[in-house]
């Protein structure tokens, strides 16, 4: 996949530095993965920035040069074009990991396109079940003939797709960017209901419109496309990335810490802000940046994860670190995914009072924590066992922290510019 070894990446924390500076986001992953899987629908030359130099993003770059890609990925900016499909399977050591869910977003595209795609069904997720029906539901209703053999999807169609009306049983972020962009280049209208609202579906369909999509938002969350025969290229820039975001105003939230987030919109965490304003965080929030300070004296709260504008589930395990220095208890319940509090098992190891009790979280604060060993289990998880590292006494070590490189752009790097100290060990050079 690439040289550096996944197994041996480590993060060594020593705790208890007071952070403070300015830290700048980066532009988001979960916008770049589906918007780089729309490269597909045209033969055009598109232009990316704000491209995060992420483990998962370069996976996906190198899924589209196995189909055909021509392009060049430099600093945050991606050149691509794909004049013709070689149609070729992903390699099912792609689709291994929680990237394997970004590589059924060129599902859709590909068999829009080309009238044909194979990709590997994505395996077990360590958060939870990760089902994909509904992708499969749409396309099919769309006039692709769906088998699922031998762990691969196979999507095969003899015309164009034709558009459809097709409602969501549950909101679905990747659903909804799979069916949007089959049915950018479908022959018809489409109506889809219930469609997820993230941030980074809104940046998708802006992507698509500048390649000439004709694509309405009609009463809150349902989207109606008018298909097209062809699609252009386009230069795009990739939003800020919300969930890293959050993270850092997380981060600044633990005593004695005052940060600045920059290059940051404040609207896509809302949900966030409203929670810390009740546990007593000091907040000033401009356009683009979010001042975040705490003096200590944190307020329990009760937390429950929802589709967007609700708060998000990709940080609920970094939240549930920062209620472990509230006093009192807090109440954690997580609805979007069935397995996502393997953090809490690392967290207690340095000291927490965590109990998972079926689908919530109740913990116990406030806590002393003392650094040690601990191992990351899923990206989001690597981010809240890293703020843990960074407020507990002594030295923790994270292992597995391939985890953090997948999503995070240079988290350890930007954590130091904040006065942290935290260092990387096991990564070679690119
Ligand atoms: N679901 C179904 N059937 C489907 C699709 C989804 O039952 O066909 C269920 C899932 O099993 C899950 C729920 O619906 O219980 C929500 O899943 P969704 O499809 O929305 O998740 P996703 O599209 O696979 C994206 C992000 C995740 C993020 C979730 C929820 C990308 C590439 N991934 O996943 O991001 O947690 O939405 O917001 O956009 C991460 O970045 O760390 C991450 C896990």
């Amino acid at each position: 996949m690439n040289n550096i070894n996944m197994g041996n990446i480590k993060i060594l924390i020593k705790g208890k530095k007071a952070l403070s500076g300015s830290v700048r986001i980066s532009g988001a992953k979960n916008a770049a993965l589906p918007e780089l899987a729309a490269v597909i629908l045209s033969s055009g030359e598109f232009e990316f920035s704000e491209v995060p130099r992420v483990e998962d993003i370069k996976v996906m770059y190198k899924t589209l040069q196995n189909i055909g890609a021509e392009g060049k990925f430099s600093a945050n900016s991606i050149k691509i074009k794909i004049p013709e499909i070689r149609s070729s399977p992903v390699p099912r050591n792609i689709v291994e990991t929680e990237t394997s869910r970004a590589s059924i977003l060129i599902l859709g595209p590909l068999v829009a396109r080309d009238g044909y795609a194979r990709v590997s069904l994505p395996g077990g997720c360590s958060i939870g079940d990760r089902n994909i029906n509904f992708h499969l539901d749409g396309l099919r209703k769309m006039g692709a003939e769906i088998d699922v053999k031998d762990g691969h999807i196979i999507a095969k169609t003899t015309g164009p797709l034709k558009g459809i009306e097709y409602e969501f049983p549950w909101k679905t972020v990747t659903g909804t960017e799979n069916l949007l962009m089959a049915a950018a280049l479908a022959e018809g209208t489409t109506i889809l209901k219930n469609c997820a609202l993230e941030p980074e579906i809104g940046d998708l369909i802006d992507l698509l419109s500048k390649m000439g999509a004709d694509i309405e938002g009609i009463n809150g969350d349902i989207l109606r496309i008018e298909g097209k025969s062809t699609l252009t290229g386009a230069v795009h820039t990739v939003i800020p990335d919300r969930i890293e975001m959050g993270t850092y105003v997380i981060a600044g939230s633990f005593t004695g810490n005052e940060i600045v987030i920059e290059n940051a919109v404040p609207e896509y965490i809302d949900s966030l802000l409203d929670i810390l304003k009740q546990m007593g965080v000091n907040l000033e929030v401009d356009e683009n940046s979010i001042r975040v300070s705490s003096n200590g004296g944190l307020r329990p709260v009760d937390v429950e994860t929802r589709p967007f504008p609700g708060f998000p589930t990709d940080l609920q395990a970094q939240l549930t670190t920062l209620l472990t220095q509230s006093h009192g208890l807090s109440r954690v319940k997580e609805n979007i995914f069935n397995n996502r509090f393997k953090h809490a098992l690392e967290l207690n190891k340095l000291g927490t009072d965590i109990k998972i009790v079926g689908d919530t979280a109740i913990i116990r604060g406030k806590t002393d924590l003392a650094g040690r060993g601990i191992t990351a289990t899923d990206l989001r998880a690597s981010a809240a066992l890293v703020l843990g590292g960074l407020i507990a006494e002594g030295e923790t070590v994270v292992a597995n922290s391939y985890q953090l490189l997948r999503g995070y752009e240079n988290m350890p790097q930007k954590l130091q510019a904040l006065g942290a100290d935290i260092k990387i060990v096991g990564v070679g050079n690119e």
